[in-house]
């Protein structure tokens, strides 16, 4: 057994259709709802969106990221014994994505599973790969952040169909002496289960209820900025670290306002955030290793430095991992 599990690679993917505010905003209007660059950049942050073809799978999306984190690592599919998705958007109601993904990679026989934290998702799937490679479980994890959020939307909806994107991010974790993922911290709590959801589920060869996504974005706003900082206090607290010590913080990318009422709480400049939302929207568990790819391919953050990542998201779910590269 060892006593850390280690990234070792990273890699992401964006589907190829890119949708400016503008271009989207266009296209809203042409079924009559109105929005506006200038609103979605001064709320939000966010200026453009990846949407994936219609064809197209949250295993697809994550495949591509899946390959790009193998190769960074220096790894094949068959080197792998342990693979988790995240994902809100899966290809199937069963089996999960995780398995379809398995399939696609080539790679037979170790477990695979999905988590659904929404846009914690790859906050808890991280710490459950930590936990399954610190116990001698496995000792290569493939942790798949995916996402296909435009099937849910519901484009008649301004509040919510401009915030959200499609996309990929992957990380490969793996038992080492040298330390890497140092603590975690997570929490739920499903009282406040319809503040943001898709209250659709299949029944007898139906949908019932409504399958696109509810938010109510003040609530989900408030609630967000209240635990985002505890939550990487508390990560800090179990390793003696404070927040001076973190090099990046690498957060869920939902809103820029959030995000900045977070770094500063934690009385961190934003020349130390990385910001990805801009150009990503939100992609839910795909955000943050989107986001912590993106960056380390710029050559922005770099190997023995200390993240933090954090989400927050449906369910409410919310947690951090604090971790050296
Ligand atoms: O991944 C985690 C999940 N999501 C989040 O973290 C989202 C959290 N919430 C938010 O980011 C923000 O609450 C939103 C961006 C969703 C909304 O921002 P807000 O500052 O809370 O705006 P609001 O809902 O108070 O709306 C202000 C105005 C309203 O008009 P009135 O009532 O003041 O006349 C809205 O109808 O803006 C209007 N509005 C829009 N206008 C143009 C709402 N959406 C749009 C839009 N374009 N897309």
């Amino acid at each position: 057994m060892s006593p850390y599990s280690r990234i070792t690679g990273t890699g992401s993917y964006l589907p190829p259709r890119r949708l400016s505010n503008a271009d989207l905003a266009a296209e809203l209007a042409a079924g009559g709802v109105e929005t506006s660059d200038q609103w979605i950049v001064e709320r939000t942050g966010i200026r453009a969106r990846h949407f994936a073809a219609p064809d197209v799978c949250s295993s697809d999306l994550g495949l591509v990221a899946a390959r790009q984190a193998l190769q960074a690592a220096g790894l094949q599919a068959q080197d792998i014994d342990l693979i988790i998705v995240a994902t809100s958007t899966p290809d199937m109601v069963f089996p999960s994505t995780a398995c379809i993904l398995q399939n696609k990679l080539g790679a037979h026989g170790c477990p695979a599973f999905d988590v659904q934290a929404v846009c914690s998702g790859f906050i808890y799937a991280l710490t459950v790969a930590d936990a399954l490679i610190r116990t001698g479980s496995a000792r290569r994890a493939l942790v798949v952040g995916a996402e296909v959020f435009s099937r849910i939307l519901d484009f008649k909806d301004r509040t919510t169909c401009v915030l959200f994107g499609d996309g990929a991010g992957a990380v490969v974790l793996e038992a080492s002496d040298r330390p890497g993922i140092l603590a975690s911290d997570l929490h739920a709590d499903g009282k406040h289960v319809g503040i943001l959801c898709v209250p659709g589920h299949v029944s007898g060869g139906n949908v019932l209820g409504d399958p696109v996504l509810k938010m109510d974005g003040k609530a989900v706003f408030k609630l967000a900025v209240a635990v985002l900082d505890e939550a990487a206090h508390a990560a800090l607290a179990k390793v003696g670290k404070v927040a001076s010590d973190i090099d990046w913080l690498i957060p869920h990318q939902a809103n820029i306002r959030i995000i900045q009422s977070t770094a500063k709480k934690l009385k961190m400049s934003m020349d130390k955030v990385i910001v990805t939302l801009d150009q990503h929207g939100n992609t839910s568990a795909a955000s943050i290793p989107l986001a912590l790819d993106t960056a380390v391919r710029a050559g922005k953050v770099k190997a023995g430095e200390l993240l933090m990542l954090e989400g927050v998201g449906g369910g409410f779910t919310w947690g951090a991992v604090l971790l050296q590269l």
